[in-house]
Order: structure tokens, then C-alpha cells, then sequence
């Protein structure tokens, strides 16, 4: 189990209040007059990225109490029992050992002091394997991945973000929800002959999977028959019995342990999606790439050591700012999936609201994650990033190398993620606005009238992530830094970050409806509920 902390009974939370007041609101301009070497204080690389955290509203001192209070939570202790697989998802009493997916041969996890690398490394191969062999198999032009949450927006985003690498594979489709369209949306464009289905399912008991996959298979057997189900079916799960329930093939059933949580699954059997659209080779870059930030997290000093900076960054703009967003504008539309794909792993980490000590936290935790791919955000949303009344932080991610061939366009992309992250940094003022105006030959009538309308209030904090290229091995490591960096805050902010219970509620409710409308029963419901119930029904 993790420690509990008390954050605002910290020391270094007394000297960030005091900081809040005093450097919290300054300008960051102002900053960057005074330390003339701020960028070079405030960014550290490794693996090809690059962070640079100088546009956020930090100043050193600031900085050092922000490392203060990590050694105060015992950061380093709370790592080695993540690292450990001491049971840190204390509320399902499990490990937490998703790093043991990308672990090479000789690297040691451990639960309950029994080596779970051999039967990881086995399953490895055999999914890779298979991936492989689907890959080469040329009457499958088509894999459809059914699954949803962790087994859906880890896999899709990565297959994405990794279209360029996939080299003659298959076309790799994904149904996740529950609204049958999805999976007409899918199903139109293909033929059963050479479609692949992969249920993901760590449970293979999750309503919208489980509808999706019954009506892949119904469609399938129309055509070809209940035997086709063992050729065109996969599966993978931790309920192996369910898997070989559905009909699937026990030799296509590739299991994982219960201390893989879902949103942290993607490296092991729940990203034969991926493994099936850019081959194993390129799969095991991307664990390549994670592994090595895994090792950054564990033996980069505090000052280079990329998620905790990144954390506690995000922990002064929640807590000491005030500022309950984080939006994440990567400017690569092979990344567009990044911010979905950041929602659940962050807000079903760390939005919560009891403590480790089961009592409510007295402190704000995780911050709303939103986002889209840059430049497209900046025609939509942009407008309240820069001038609107809520400050949103801002991680905005370029990456140097084109991934495409219009090299014109590149140059535009990359000159736009600069120009904004400087934008919501230095702003304009009424002076400058008003010379602008002046120098235009407008009116001082004008002037008046529309000068406040322009002006940039600036100030408006942001991280800069410049990738050298969008490959299997930089995605990997961005991924497992977003991993570390939500552990981070979880443990500071004293909550349990790998359990969900906030989804069940909901999940029970439905069931509940369903049963009612099914056997029309009468349940008891507040009368709105019981209204659109009615309406629904009519
Ligand atoms: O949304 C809740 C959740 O339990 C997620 O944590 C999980 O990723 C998703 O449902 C899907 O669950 P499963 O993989 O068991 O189908």
C-alpha cells in the first residue's frame, strides 16, 4: 500500500500558498527578463523529446518547493512499491504492473514474489505471432477491434499515431459503442471472408463489447456459417472461460493478469490491434520506448526527471492556481486520438475525491482533459484559450519530423504550435492594440469602440513537447510518461488511482432500465427518469 499524504499539512504546501500569492499571478515574460537562462533551467530531453516548461507560471523558487512536496509524499518510496508490485491499487488489493508488458527478457517483476516475466514474455510471442501470421494472411484485408474504454482508445489512438508504419498490413477498424450505428458504420465497408474480429474485453462481461461482439458474430455466421466463427474470431481477456464461451478458439485466446489495469493495457495482448496493423517489430519498438522511460522515470534526477515535473506542474495549476482543466493540442494529426486517449487514463486515474485513508481529500485533484489536434482546435476553441475567463494549461505537442511528404505544410504546422504556445504567453496589451490601430489610420472613435475586443490578457500557462519523430519508439516513451506522470499525482494527492468504482453507479443503472423496460416492470425512479423512461418507451 501507498503511504497516505496529507498535502496541505505539508511544509512545502505552506511555502507554495506563500508562493501562489507572490509568483503566481506574475507575468512570465516578466520571468523570462529577469532569468535570462530560464529556458535552459526549465526544459530537459530524453528518448527525442524535448519538455519545456518555462511558459508555465513558475518561478524557481516555486519550482524547488514543487520538489519539496514530492519528497514530502515520499515520491521515491511510493515508486519503488509501483515498481515493487506491492499491491498499490489497494481498494481491488492488486499489483500495478503494466511496465512488466514492455520489460525485457532479465528484467524482474515480481507479485507476491513470483516471477510474472516468463508467462508475459510467453504470451509476447505467441499474440506477435499471431499478429504476425494475420499480417501475412492474404484473404484478411480487414481486423476489427471490439472492445471499449482500455481496450478500445489505447489501441485505436496508437494505431493512429502509427499509420505510417504499417507497411502493407491490414485496415484496423474499432467499435466501442454500444449505438449499433458504430458497428454498421464499420461492418458496411467490409466483407466477412476477409474480416478479422479481436474482442478486447479484460472482463468479457462489459455490456457495449459484449452487444457488439454477439452482433459481429451474428453477421458473421449469416454468411459464412457457425463454423467460421474459429477463423475469423480472436479474442483477449483475463476471463479466458467467458472468451472460450463466445466459441473462439482457446489457440486464439491471449490471456493477462488482473494487475494490468485497462487503461494501462495496451502494451500486452490488449494492443494486438496495433501489433496487426504495424507488425511485431514495430510493436516491440513501442515497448522499447516505454521500457526506456520507465527507466528515465526511475534514475533521472528530480530536475530532468520528465512525469514528475509534469505532474507537479499540473499539481500548482490545480491546486495553487485554481485551474481545473488540462487541455492537451497536439499538432500532429496522427496524434488526434491523443487527448481521448489521455481522458480516460487521467480522469478514471485520478478524478476522485476520497483519499487513501478513505476519508475526502481536502485538496482539488485531477484536472478536466480535453483536447483536439492543432491547427483544427484553433479554429474552434481557441477563442476561450486566449481571451476567455477560464485559463485552461495547455501541454502542446510538435514533432519535428514531417509525417508526411507535403514538406510546406510542415513548416506551417509547426509555426503554428510555436506562434500559439507564444501567444498565450505574451498576449497583447491596449497599447500595443491601440498603435496597431493608430498606425492602421482607424479612427480614435474606432478605437475606442473595438480596441478592447483585442486585447490578449497573455499569461496563460502552457508545456511544450517537441517530438524528433512520431515513431513506435517516441510513442511509446510519450505514452508511458503521461503513465508516470498521472502516478505522481495520484500519489500526492493521496487517492487511489487504479480502481474505477466512480463508473459503476451508472453501469448498474442501465442494467436496471433494461431489466425494466425489458420485462416492463415498474421500477422506482425519480419522476424525471420515470418520465423519459415512459417517453422512450412510447
Ligand atoms: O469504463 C470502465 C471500464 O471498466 C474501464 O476501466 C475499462 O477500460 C472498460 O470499462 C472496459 O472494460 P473491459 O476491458 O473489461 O471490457
Amino acid at each position: 500500500m501507498l503511504k497516505p499524504f496529507y498535502l496541505r499539512d505539508s511544509e512545502a504546501h505552506k511555502r507554495l500558498l506563500q508562493l501562489a500569492e507572490a509568483d503566481g499571478h506574475r507575468s512570465v515574460p516578466e520571468f523570462f527578463a529577469e532569468e535570462p537562462n530560464r529556458f535552459e533551467a526549465m526544459h530537459a530531453e530524453t528518448l527525442g523529446i524535448l519538455m519545456d516548461w518555462s511558459k508555465q507560471r513558475i518561478s524557481a523558487a516555486t519550482m524547488n518547493a514543487l520538489y519539496d512536496l514530492a519528497s514530502e509524499a515520499d515520491w521515491k518510496d511510493g515508486r519503488k512499491a509501483l515498481f515493487s508490485g506491492a499491491a498499490i491499487n489497494q481498494t481491488e488489493g492488486r499489483a500495478v504492473l503494466h511496465m512488466a508488458l514492455r520489460a525485457d527478457e532479465g528484467d524482474i517483476f515480481e507479485v507476491n514474489d513470483s516471477d510474472v516475466m516468463p508467462s508475459v514474455l510467453d504470451v509476447r510471442e505467441k499474440m506477435l505471432a499471431f499478429a504476425d501470421e494475420v499480417r501475412s494472411d492474404e484473404d484478411i484485408t480487414d481486423v476489427v477491434n471490439i472492445g471499449i474504454g482500455g481496450s478500445d482508445l489505447g489501441p485505436l489512438m496508437v494505431t493512429k499515431a502509427l499509420r505510417r508504419f504499417s507497411d502493407g498490413g491490414p485496415a484496423i477498424h474499432f467499435v466501442s459503442n454500444v449505438d449499433g450505428a458504430h458497428l454498421d458504420s464499420v461492418l458496411q465497408e467490409l466483407s466477412p471472408r476477409s474480416t478479422l474480429f479481436i474482442v478486447v474485453s479484460k472482463t468479457f462481461t462489459t455490456q457495449e463489447t459484449m452487444a457488439n461482439a454477439m452482433a459481429a458474430k451474428e453477421w458473421l455466421v449469416n454468411s459464412l456459417g457457425e463454423s467460421s466463427v474459429k477463423a475469423h474470431f480472436a479474442a483477449v481477456s483475463t476471463n479466458l472461460d467467458a472468451a472460450g464461451g463466445f466459441g473462439i478458439d482457446a489457440k486464439r485466446i491471449f490471456g493477462f493478469s488482473d494487475w494490468v489495469g485497462g487503461r494501462y493495457s495496451l502494451w500486452g495482448p490488449v494492443g494486438l490491434s496495433i501489433a496487426c496493423g504495424v507488425g511485431s517489430g514495430h510493436f516491440k519498438s513501442m515497448l522499447k520506448g516505454a521500457r526506456a522511460m520507465d527507466v528515465h522515470f526511475q534514475e533521472a534526477p528530480d530536475d530532468q526527471n520528465l512525469p514528475l515535473i509534469s505532474a507537479l506542474t499540473g499539481i500548482w495549476s490545480r491546486e495553487y492556481l485554481g485551474l481545473e482543466t488540462q487541455v492537451v493540442l497536439p499538432y500532429a494529426q496522427d496524434l488526434d486520438r491523443l487527448p481521448a486517449y489521455l481522458q480516460q487514463a487521467d480522469m478514471e486515474s485520478n478524478g476522485k475525491s476520497t483519499g487513501r485513508d478513505g476519508k475526502p481529500v481536502a485538496h482539488a485533484t485531477g484536472a478536466v482533459v480535453w483536447g483536439e489536434a492543432g491547427t483544427n482546435g484553433q479554429h474552434a476553441f481557441y477563442q476561450l484559450l486566449h481571451q476567455g475567463t477560464s485559463i485552461h494549461p495547455a501541454d502542446i505537442i510538435a514533432v519535428k519530423t514531417s509525417m508526411s511528404s507535403h514538406l510546406g505544410h510542415h513548416q506551417k504546422l509547426l509555426a503554428n504550435a510555436i506562434a500559439q504556445a507564444e501567444a498565450l504567453m505574451v498576449g497583447k496589451t491596449k497599447g500595443q492594440v491601440v498603435a496597431e490601430m493608430k498606425a492602421k489610420g482607424l479612427s480614435q472613435t474606432e478605437i475606442d469602440a473595438i480596441a478592447p475586443h483585442r486585447v490578449f490578457e497573455g499569461n496563460r500557462p502552457s508545456t511544450f513537447f517537441l517530438l524528433d519523430q512520431l515513431d513506435p519508439e517516441t510513442v511509446g516513451s510519450l505514452i508511458a510518461f503521461y503513465e508516470h506522470r498521472i502516478f505522481v499525482q495520484g500519489l500526492i494527492w493521496n487517492i487511489c488511482s487504479y480502481d474505477q468504482w466512480g463508473v459503476e453507479l451508472g453501469k448498474v443503472l442501465a442494467n436496471q432500465i433494461l431489466n425494466e423496460w425489458n420485462e416492463d416492470a415498474k421500477g422506482a425512479h425519480d419522476p424525471s427518469t420515470m418520465a423519459l423512461m415512459t417517453r422512450m418507451k412510447t
